[in-house]
């Protein structure tokens, strides 16, 4: 999710990217609807009781009349694209908010992950514009949100986007008229404007104001403008919203418990196999690498050297050592990447003795373009799946050529169960990737 652009893209951002972008036709910034699913989702809330929250039951709450616009139902549809037995939608809507956000120049919301998705509609309870001020207080300290925080919240959430004539028709005279002067930048101009009262956003001026139906107006104003004036300084607007739209991702039910921020891994093995050739005469690893390269520039990162060593540290495997140049960069929101191109294989030849199966090292030395080795990123183990382990000693019971069987002491070795040559093999996964220490790292590293 985190590369967004240019090689090996998981196209997450697509359609929000750049924040300007209005991928479902004229009038409909879809980072802006992407923010507003996240609140419509996580209003119903009741923080006391423990129900509701950011977990998408907004799937089965389209037709209660609290959550108008089309913006709701193509959100979903782009989404769940991504679902996977990992990902659910509660936390690809979340996930959606630090993108919005960060695609219009706002801060990075910090994304936990481990959202479990609602197999129903949760209760009503969306704010909408023509309630008075005492429901939405009522309404937000429900979910959990101070009065002050009910002010933050709004203010960050209507800094994009705007209202639509197709949804609030009595509001506007046409088409989409937005909250603030810069409809695509997450900026602190919704508040600034209200302030200065030359807001021309259609919750807080025009025929909003007869109508009752003036809320952002009516929520800034609740405190006597205290919060809204502390919002006025952009570096507190942003902080602010950090911390408050954190808060909103963050209310789940009870019962469920969220990871920790999720970095992207500094070192990631992708597509690795672990192979033998026919015989099991050699071990071949392949697969590509990527590497965090944020405060790592590009420029730096010649080649990777990957180096076999056996279980026991050492590297009597013959040609132990493969050399990978860079196959792309790809970017985030907050993180570049390089992608080491499909090193062409590391074989561990077993003319002597067998390979151990099991595990493997791989030491990554990086190497600068004008300069010798200057870290080494030990790789943790790789273990051969037990399904894998199988099929290859189904494969190794198969009956060698005769020439084989008689002076290929590996052979024999290879063949037996495998509980018996390491008890870690009755792991079912590769416990790669790993967060790694980056030891060793020289502060001129930074921008050189
Ligand atoms: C009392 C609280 C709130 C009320 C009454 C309210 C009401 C509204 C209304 C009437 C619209 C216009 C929708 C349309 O015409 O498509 C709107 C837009 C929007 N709201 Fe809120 N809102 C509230 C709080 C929030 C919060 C807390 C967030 C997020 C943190 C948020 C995010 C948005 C966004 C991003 C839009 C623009 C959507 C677009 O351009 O498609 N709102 N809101």
């Amino acid at each position: 999710m985190y590369q967004i652009s240019e090689f090996q893209t998981r196209n997450f951002a697509d359609t929000i990217n750049p924040c300007t972008n209005e991928a479902s036709g004229p009038g409909r910034q879809n980072a802006a609807e992407w923010l507003r699913v996240g609140f419509h989702d996580m209003s119903t809330a009741d923080k006391e009781a423990g129900t509701g929250g950011l977990d998408a039951s907004i799937q089965y709450e389209l037709d209660t009349g609290e959550n108008l616009g089309p913006g709701f139902n193509t959100t979903l549809a782009f989404m769940s694209n991504f679902l996977t037995a990992r990902s659910s939608m509660a936390d690809l809507i979340a996930l959606g908010v630090y993108a919005s956000v960060r695609s219009c120049g706002g801060p990075a919301v910090p994304f936990r992950a481990g959202r479990i998705d609602a197999v129903g509609p949760g209760r009503t309870g969306v704010p909408q514009p023509d309630h008075p001020i005492e429901s939405f207080r009522k309404q937000f300290a429900r979910m959990g949100f101070t009065p002050a925080e009910m002010i933050q919240v709004t203010a960050c959430g209507h800094t994009i986007g705007g209202v639509h004539e197709a949804e609030f028709p009595e509001l506007l005279i046409q088409g989409e008229a937005p909250l603030d002067s810069s409809v695509a930048d997450f900026d602190n101009r919704v508040v600034t404007e209200y302030l200065a009262g030359n807001s021309t956003n259609p919750l807080v001026a025009g025929p909003a104001v007869a109508l009752g139906k003036a809320s952002d107006a009516r929520i800034f104003a609740s405190d006597g403008n205290a919060t809204a004036r502390a919002l006025a300084d952009a570096t507190v607007f942003q902080d602010v919203c950090q911390a408050v739209l954190q808060k909103m991702i963050d209310v789940v039910p009870r019962g469920v418990v969220l990871t920790d921020p999720v970095r992207p891994y500094r070192v990631k093995p992708l597509n690795m196999q672990l192979g033998l050739n026919p015989y099991a005469r050699d071990m071949r690893l392949t697969g590509r690498i990527r590497v965090r390269s944020t405060d790592l520039p590009k420029e730096m990162l010649g080649e990777l050297t990957l180096t076999y060593k056996d279980r026991n540290g050492t590297s009597d495997c013959g040609p132990c050592t493969t050399r990978s140049t860079f196959r792309g960069v790809s970017y985030g929101f907050d993180d570049s990447f390089v992608v080491s191109r499909s090193f062409p294989s590391l074989a561990g030849s077993c003319e002597r003795e067998p390979p151990p199966l099991t595990v493997a090292y791989l030491v990554l030395s990086h190497r600068r373009q004008h300069q010798r080795l200057d870290r080494h990123l030990v790789l943790h183990h790789l273990y051969l799946p037990q399904e894998r382990d199988d099929a290859l000693l189904r494969q190794q019971r198969q009956p060698l050529p005769a020439a084989r069987r008689s002076d290929d002491p590996g052979a024999s070795q290879l063949s037996q169960p495998a509980h018996g040559r390491d008890q870690r093999r009755g792991s079912r996964s590769y416990p790669l990737p790993l967060p790694l220490p980056f030891p060793h790292q020289p502060p001129h590293h930074q921008g050189g």
